[in-house]
């Protein structure tokens, strides 16, 4: 699995365009910036929503009517942030395949997904019975207190990024070196 991908990263960082991304003055920058501002966007609406589910902000006000009202700009947020992301592995795709914060942030981003998908299935099925102040039912509060922890280790790995400590250029263990994916290719 490890050489497939590194495989794949191998041929993306042949295109011309990876290359001059990542050489670029300013087109980088200006798209990790986008990566980051549009957390504010699409995390912001989030922790409302996660946080309103939870009974903590916004107790007074009907959480399918914070959720409907916050939907779209989150929408609109986390795709511009998948789309800059992809944009930034494109640029650095091998290192960023090799690294193990790169790949316990994918890890999360799918755990992430999936508990979205799940928690959205629930509102949807409890809809019509949901109070409309005060606390929400535990299975809508575990998911809030679940998407949040997610999304927080999804910035915090996201930061590692930048950081070379576990690179494979490094003098790593075993272990380690396997979680980076460091392998040679013939
Ligand atoms: C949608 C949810 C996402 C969130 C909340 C998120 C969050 C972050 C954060 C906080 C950083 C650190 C930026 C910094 O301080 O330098 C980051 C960096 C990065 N993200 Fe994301 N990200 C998301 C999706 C993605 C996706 C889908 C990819 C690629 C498939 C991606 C690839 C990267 C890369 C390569 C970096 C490192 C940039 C660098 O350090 O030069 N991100 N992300």
């Amino acid at each position: 699995m490890n050489e497939l991908l590194v495989r794949f990263a191998t041929w993306l960082d042949g295109f011309e365009a990876s290359t001059a991304l990542h050489e670029s003055i300013y087109m980088y920058s200006w798209i990790e910036t986008t990566h980051v501002l549009t957390l504010m966007v699409f995390l912001g609406m989030l922790m409302i929503i996660d946080l309103r589910v939870l009974g903590v902000a916004f107790a007074d006000i009907p959480a399918p009517r914070i959720a409907a009202a916050l939907d779209k700009p989150m929408v609109i947020g986390f795709v511009v942030m998948v789309i800059t992301g992809f944009i930034l592995f494109f640029a650095i795709p091998v290192r960023t395949t090799n690294s193990i914060w790169f790949r316990f942030k994918v890890v999360l981003l799918i755990a992430a997904g999936i508990n979205a998908w799940l928690f959205r299935r629930r509102i949807r099925a409890l809809e019509h019975t949901l109070p409309e102040r005060g606390p929400m039912p535990t299975s809508l509060r575990k998911g809030a207190a679940l998407s949040l922890a997610f999304w927080a280790g999804v910035v915090v790995f996201g930061r590692a990024i930048a950081y070379d400590w576990f690179d494979c250029h490094k003098d790593l263990t075993p272990f380690m070196s396997w979680l980076a994916g460091c392998v040679e290719l013939p």
